[in-house]
């Protein structure tokens, strides 16, 4: 099967953080785009974006992926299981419709390692996932966007990651030099674009991409020098980071996981540092790199 045209594509969970950036980016770059919610959102789309609701039943979604080309999942869940159980509908919904590709709600880690898992619990229903793809590639292709820290979307959380602007503190662990792949939300949207241009190259293909390689102390240094002001810095490791979010979670604590994600980007398991380890997609998609330092000045004129 050959994928060389993608045309019109389908976005579900249209209106999400990574959703909106993504639907605007294939209107960029040409493609006609559906938008698909749950009943009870209230969400509007962009002009020119056909916006389905759907309750999610397979038939509905067989009828909604009629005559695409492509499903893109940007579905959001810490919940275990929920991920997998509505990805699952989504792919079987996919194959009855013959689309060509199948996008899976990816864009952080590495979860081509399945050790993901043990660092991030609920990456356990990304690995299922794309296991599920896998076993049917003969009936539908797949390509999974990787792109380590959502950058822009943890430095609107005060705290994350150890940084927090209106606060102006910061915690450095592990002396902060530790490189780390961070991508911003439309950079993950037009990394989603553009290998949905290349089909025949990003087909079943894991696709390593970011905004920049950075280091806790680089981006520090970048929001000091636009803030024009000195953070109080305060130390810990990467491990009591990671430890004290497994611990949360263990005692009920759903949203321990953030600590946990931090401690995985800023290196445990290893799994956030993939332009030494697999290599950048960037070039041979044509996605350029962005600057820090702009990006952070372009972040903080808009706060
Ligand atoms: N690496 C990182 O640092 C990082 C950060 C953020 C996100 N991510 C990843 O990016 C992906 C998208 O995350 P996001 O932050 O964009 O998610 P989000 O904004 O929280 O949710 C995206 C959409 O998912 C839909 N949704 C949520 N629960 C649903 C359910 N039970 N049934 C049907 N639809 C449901 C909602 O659509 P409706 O409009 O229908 O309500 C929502 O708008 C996830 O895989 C996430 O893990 C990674």
């Amino acid at each position: 099967m050959s994928n060389s045209s993608i045309k019109k594509v389908v976005v579900v969970g249209a209106n999400g953080s990574v959703g909106k950036p993504t639907v605007q980016a294939l209107l960029d770059e040409g493609f006609q785009v559906t938008g698909i919610t749950r009943e009870t959102s209230k969400a509007t789309l962009p002009e020119g974006v056909t916006h389905i609701k759907s309750e999610y039943s397979e038939s509905s979604l067989r009828e909604a992926f009629k005559d695409q080309d492509a499903v893109i999942s940007t579905i959001g869940s810490i919940t275990p299981g929920e991920v997998f159980t509505l990805q699952k509908i989504l792919i079987d919904a996919a194959i009855a419709a013959d689309v060509k590709v199948f996008v899976p709600s990816e864009y952080g880690i590495d979860t081509s390692d399945p050790s993901a898992q043990e660092y991030i619990p609920f990456l356990a229903d990304k690995i299922q996932t794309l296991d599920y793809l896998k076993a049917q590639q003969d009936k539908i292709s797949w390509t999974a966007v990787v792109s380590g820290s959502m950058f822009d979307w943890g430095l609107d959380i005060p705290g994350f990651g150890g940084v927090n602007i209106p606060a102006g503190t910061a915690t450095i662990f592990d002396g902060g030099d530790i490189s780390y792949e961070a991508t911003n939300l439309s950079q993950v949207g037009k990394a989603i674009a553009k290998s949905l241009k290349k089909p025949d190259l990003t087909k079943n293909q894991y696709v390593y991409v970011n905004s920049f390689t950075v280091t806790q102390n680089r981006v520090l240094a970048a929001i000091e020098k636009v803030a024009g002001k000195k953070f109080t810095v305060s130390e810990s490791t990467v491990e009591a980071l990671w430890t004290d979010g497994a611990e949360q979670l263990k005692a009920g604590q759903p949203m321990g996981v953030l600590a946990m994600i931090a401690g995985a980007i800023y290196g445990k398991g290893g799994l956030a540092q993939f332009s030494t380890t697999k290599g950048l997609w960037n070039e041979k998609l044509d996605l350029p790199q962005e600057d820090l330092d702009e990006v952070v000045k372009g972040y903080l004129a808009r706060k």
